[in-house]
């Protein structure tokens, strides 16, 4: 190399050590060190593996039913059933017949969450502003609201679950592959897992049941559906074309294409290295390497195909007034399997779009995400049900900074959150109802009165 070269370098290195932007070269190198993480984390050795697919584009969401294939048709039906006050028939007493939907519990502005500590639906009144004002109604026992023992999860990024509810019961395959022998003895309605389905297909259809719903010939020609399941099942015979199984298939082929694929960390991934702040950059890099998060939550949408005891309270060990928590979900996957090795084992759960949720973890025991964080850097369990060798080896002390809780936390708050999810609901139901709660107090607070 000439002297003239070799000086020419020199100077412009000089350059750009002083008179750049320093932000743009530390953007860089964290842009590149990020991209050699992942890489060395994912499973594939491969950026992309933890890139999500458009919605619309069924071809490239994973996981679905062999005997459910995603149909345009099937979605538009999903959509509006999920939403539909009209079908909520079987209610515990005539005041609340068609006065709750399954969006009462999973609500689509609040990241699919219920915007309380427990879900109600059924036996409950109100919605202010997004399901924090919903309160038992006056008229019902504890016992007989519907509500569950243990904080509903967010129906979002589906497509990356293949053993729904927090004790993965649902499903043949994945991670209830080698569980036949249980399947249908703790829970009646599991034995589905018999017919070799997907955990969506299998769980909607009990959640139809469970949380009051019904669908027939006579009321979907009422609220006008006949049509719309006339296009989705043209090829089932009439006689079984209107049932809780077809709306379970549905609303399960909508689960799917639900996907938070337009938050900043997604946009980074697909290489728009402005989509992300340096503190969130920061926060993945912790999440990926140091805080080792990735070792449970690792897959694009961050849910993790294992069980793990943590440590954390139940909904009853809390000071909230909460219905029906003695239905056995506090075991965790024991509850199905019925092994004591997996007593308060819980699974992995996805991790976007939780900032607006309220309440974290299976019995919500934390009201923030800065809490959760702190919890995980603690790494000290706070159920004293639960003896200490059955927490998991991999939650312990993390020792991280306040700005490295703080970087973590903002990547978790804002680096994974996608703000268009309103693109998942319907402007209306069919029955012209008011969705997701149609009581009057409900009418009230949603402005449909
Ligand atoms: C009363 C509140 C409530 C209503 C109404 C409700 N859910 Fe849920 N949902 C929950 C709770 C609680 C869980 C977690 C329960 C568990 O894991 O044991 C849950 C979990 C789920 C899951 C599992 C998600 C995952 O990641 O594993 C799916 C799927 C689901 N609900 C679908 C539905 C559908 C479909 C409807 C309507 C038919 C519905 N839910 C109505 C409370 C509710
Ligand atoms: C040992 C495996 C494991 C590790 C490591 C782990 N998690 Fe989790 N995570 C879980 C399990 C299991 C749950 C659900 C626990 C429950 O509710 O009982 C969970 C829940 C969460 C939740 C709450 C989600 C919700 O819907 O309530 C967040 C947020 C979270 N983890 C973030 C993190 C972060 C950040 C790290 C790294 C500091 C991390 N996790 C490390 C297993 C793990």
């Amino acid at each position: 190399m000439s002297k003239l070269g070799l000086f020419l370098i020199l100077i412009s290195f000089t350059f750009s050590c002083t008179h750049e932007p320093t932000i743009v070269e530390t953007d860089t190198d964290v842009d590149a060190a990020l991209i050699e993480l992942l890489k060395a984390k994912s499973f594939t050795g491969d950026v992309d593996f933890y890139t999500m697919p458009s919605g619309n584009n069924y071809d490239y969401i994973p996981n679905q039913d062999p005997k459910n294939p995603i149909t345009y048709p099937k979605v538009a039906l999903g959509n509006m059933l999920f939403y539909e006050t009209g079908i909520g028939m079987t209610a515990k007493k005539a005041e609340s017949v068609a006065t709750y939907s399954c969006s009462s519990c999973h609500i689509p502005e609040i990241g699919f969450t219920a915007g309380r500590f427990q879900g109600i639906a059924d036996g409950a009144l109100g919605f202010g502003h997004h399901g924090e004002g919903r309160a038992i109604s006056p008229n019902y026992e504890g016992n007989e609201v519907d509500a569950q023992g243990a904080r509903p999860l967010p129906v979002i990024n589906l497509a990356y679950v293949r053993n729904p509810l927090w004790n993965g019961s649902f499903g043949s395959y994945g991670m209830n592959a080698g569980t036949e022998s249980v399947w249908g003895v703790a829970d009646p309605l599991t034995s589905i897992n018999k017919e070799n389905r997907e955990g969506l297909e299998a769980v909607v259809t009990r959640a139809l049941i469970t949380h009051r719903q019904d669908i027939n010939k006579e009321l979907m020609d009422k609220l006008g559906y006949t049509a719309l399941f006339d296009n989705a099942f043209y090829d089932i015979p009439e006689n079984q074309r209107y049932t809780l199984q077809t709306a379970s298939h549905a609303i399960s082929a909508y689960f799917r294409t639900i996907l938070t694929n337009q938050a900043p960390f997604q946009k980074w991934l697909r290489g728009d290295q402005n989509a992300m702040t340096e503190s969130q950059k920061n926060g993945a890099m912790l999440f990926f390497g140091k805080a080792q998060c990735v070792n449970c939550h690792n897959s694009p949408s961050l849910n993790g195909q294992r069980f793990a005891a943590i440590g954390v309270k139940d909904l009853d060990q809390n000071d909230y007034l909460v219905y029906k928590t003695d239905d056995g979900r506090s075991k965790g996957r024991a509850s199905f399997t019925l092994k004591d090795a997996d007593l308060y084992k819980f699974k992995v759960p996805q991790l976007y779009n939780l900032k607006d949720a309220g309440f974290y973890f299976h019995g919500s025991s934390k009201t923030s995400l800065r809490e959760v964080v702190e919890y995980f850097n603690n790494g000290v369990s706070e159920n004293p049900r639960i003896e200490k060798y059955r927490i998991d080896g991999q939650f312990r002390p993390l020792f991280l900074t306040d700005t490295e809780v703080s970087d973590l936390t903002e990547f978790l708050a804002n680096g994974l959150y996608d703000p268009l999810m309103s693109r998942y609901k319907p402007v209306s139901v069919y029955s012209g109802n008011c969705f997701p709660n149609n009581d009057v107090q409900s009418q009230i607070d949603l402005g449909c009165k």
